[in-house]
C-alpha cells in the first residue's frame, strides 16, 4: 500500500483550476492510476459542465450534442493516457529535480492529461459508430444515445459524428491552458496534432483491411496497423506530451518512444484478446464483435496459412449476422490452434522490450517516474479491463 501524504498546493499552476485536494503521495503505477481517475474525472466534469450549459443556451440539440459528450467522457474509462502524461512529466520535471526531497508532482499537466481523454472520447465515439459497437465502457455507445435522444437514425449518426468533433475541439482547447513556458506547450502542441494525423491513419488502413482475406497481398502488417492506430495515441503520444511540458531533451523523447511503441502494441494486441476471450462486464464492450465485423486482429493473423480455420473463417468473418454456434467455434480454434497462446507469447516480448528500453533511459530520471513507467507495462500488457 502507498503512504499518504498531502501533496504542495503551490503546485497547481494552470488557470482557473480548482484548489487542489489533499491527495495521496502514489508510488506505483495502480495507485497513479487511481489517483488520475479521481483528480481528472473531477477537473472534468467541472471543465465540462459550463460548456455544455453554453451548448444549451444556443439551442436544444446543441446541448443534447454536447452533454452525450460529457456523459461519455465520464463514464468511466482507465484513464491510462491521462497517467502516461503524469508518468512522463514527472520522470523528467525539472522543478521535481530541484525541489529535492519533495516533488511538486504533476499538477501543471493535468490540462494535457485531460486532453488525452477528450481525445480519446473524440475517438471512441467515431470508432463505435465506424464499428457499429452498441455498446462502451458499459452503457450505450454515443451514437445510439443521440439517435434515441434526436428520435431518428440519420440525425443521431449526423449528430455522432459532430459530438466526436466538438470532444476534439474541446481536447485542444483543454491542452491550450496549459500553464507552462509557451515553448513547451508549443511542442505538445504539435505531438499532440502528430498523434491525432496517426491514429487516424492507422483507422484507415485498418478499415481498408477489414474483411479481406487473412492472408491478401499489400496489406499492412497487423503491428503496423496496431502502431498507428493505438500506440501512438494510447502510450508513446500521452509519454511525449508529457515529456515536451517537462521541458525533455528531443533525445529522451527518443527514449520514450523506444519504450512506447511495443508497449503501446501490446496494448493493442490484449484489446484484441479482449475482444473475444474478455469478459464484457469487465470490459464494458461487447465479445465476438471483431469476428463479426471481419477484423483483421493479431488472432486472426495467426491462423493464417492453417487450412481449416481459413475455411471456418471464410463462412463466419465478416458476417453481421453470423450465428452464435460458428463463432463459439471460430474462438474455439482460436484456442486449440495456438492461436492465442502466440499472441499472448507476443504480449510478454513486447512488454520485455519495452522493460529494455526503460532499463537503458537515461539515469537522471526521476526514481518515481522510473518506477511508475515501470509499473505501466505490467499494467498496460496485463490488463483484463
Ligand atoms: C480503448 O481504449 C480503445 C483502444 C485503443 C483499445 P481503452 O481500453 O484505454 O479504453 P478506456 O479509455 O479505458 O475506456
Ligand atoms: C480503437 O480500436 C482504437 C481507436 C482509435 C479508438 P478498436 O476498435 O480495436 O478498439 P475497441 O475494441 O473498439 O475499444
Ligand atoms: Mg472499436
Ligand atoms: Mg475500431
Amino acid at each position: 500500500m502507498p503512504s499518504h501524504e498531502s501533496m504542495d498546493a503551490s503546485a497547481m499552476t494552470a488557470p482557473a483550476a480548482p484548489a487542489a485536494p489533499s491527495r495521496p503521495v502514489v508510488d506505483d503505477f495502480g495507485a497513479l492510476l487511481a489517483a488520475t481517475r479521481t483528480r481528472i474525472d473531477e477537473r472534468l466534469a467541472g471543465w465540462l459542465r459550463p460548456r455544455v450549459a453554453a451548448a444549451t443556451e444556443i439551442s436544444e440539440e446543441v446541448g443534447i450534442v454536447a452533454a452525450a459528450v460529457h456523459e461519455l467522457a465520464l463514464r468511466g474509462g482507465k484513464r491510462m493516457r491521462a497517467a502516461l502524461v503524469a508518468a512522463a512529466f514527472e520522470a523528467w520535471s525539472t522543478d521535481a529535480r530541484s525541489d529535492g526531497a519533495r516533488t511538486p508532482g504533476w499538477a501543471a499537466c493535468e490540462p494535457a492529461m485531460m486532453a488525452v481523454e477528450l481525445l480519446q472520447t473524440y475517438l471512441l465515439i467515431h470508432d463505435d459508430w465506424m464499428d457499429d459497437d452498441d455498446v462502451r465502457r458499459g452503457g450505450p455507445a454515443v451514437h445510439v444515445l443521440l439517435r434515441e435522444k434526436l428520435g431518428a437514425l440519420a440525425l443521431g449518426d449526423a449528430a455522432a459524428i459532430l459530438a466526436g468533433d466538438l470532444a476534439s475541439g474541446y481536447a485542444q482547447e483543454a491542452l491550450l491552458e496549459t500553464a507552462l513556458p509557451t515553448d513547451r506547450v508549443f511542442r505538445a502542441a504539435r505531438v499532440f496534432a502528430r498523434i491525432q494525423v496517426e491514429v487516424v491513419t492507422g483507422q484507415l488502413a485498418e478499415m481498408r483491411a477489414a474483411g479481406r482475406s487473412v492472408g491478401a497481398a499489400g496489406l499492412p502488417s497487423v503491428e503496423t496497423i496496431h502502431a498507428l492506430k493505438t500506440a501512438s495515441y494510447t502510450v508513446t503520444g500521452p509519454l511525449l506530451l508529457g515529456a515536451a511540458l517537462a521541458g525533455a531533451s528531443d533525445a529522451r523523447a527518443a527514449e520514450l518512444e523506444r519504450f512506447g511503441r511495443p508497449l503501446g502494441i501490446a496494448f493493442q494486441l490484449r484489446d484484441d484478446l479482449l475482444g473475444v476471450f474478455g469478459d464484457p462486464s469487465a470490459t464494458g464492450k461487447p465479445v465476438w464483435n471483431d469476428i463479426r465485423q471481419g477484423k483483421r486482429t493479431a488472432l486472426v493473423a495467426e491462423l493464417r496459412g492453417d487450412a481449416r480455420a481459413e475455411a471456418l473463417l471464410a463462412r463466419v468473418f465478416g458476417k453481421a449476422d453470423a450465428a452464435e454456434a460458428d463463432l463459439e467455434a471460430v474462438v474455439r480454434v482460436m484456442e486449440d490452434r495456438g492461436a492465442r497462446g502466440r499472441v499472448e507469447a507476443r504480449v510478454r516480448e513486447l512488454s520485455a522490450e519495452a522493460r529494455r528500453a526503460l532499463d537503458v533511459m537515461a539515469p537522471t530520471m526521476s526514481e518515481r517516474g522510473r518506477r511508475w513507467l515501470g509499473g505501466a507495462v505490467a499494467a498496460l500488457g496485463e490488463r483484463s479491463t
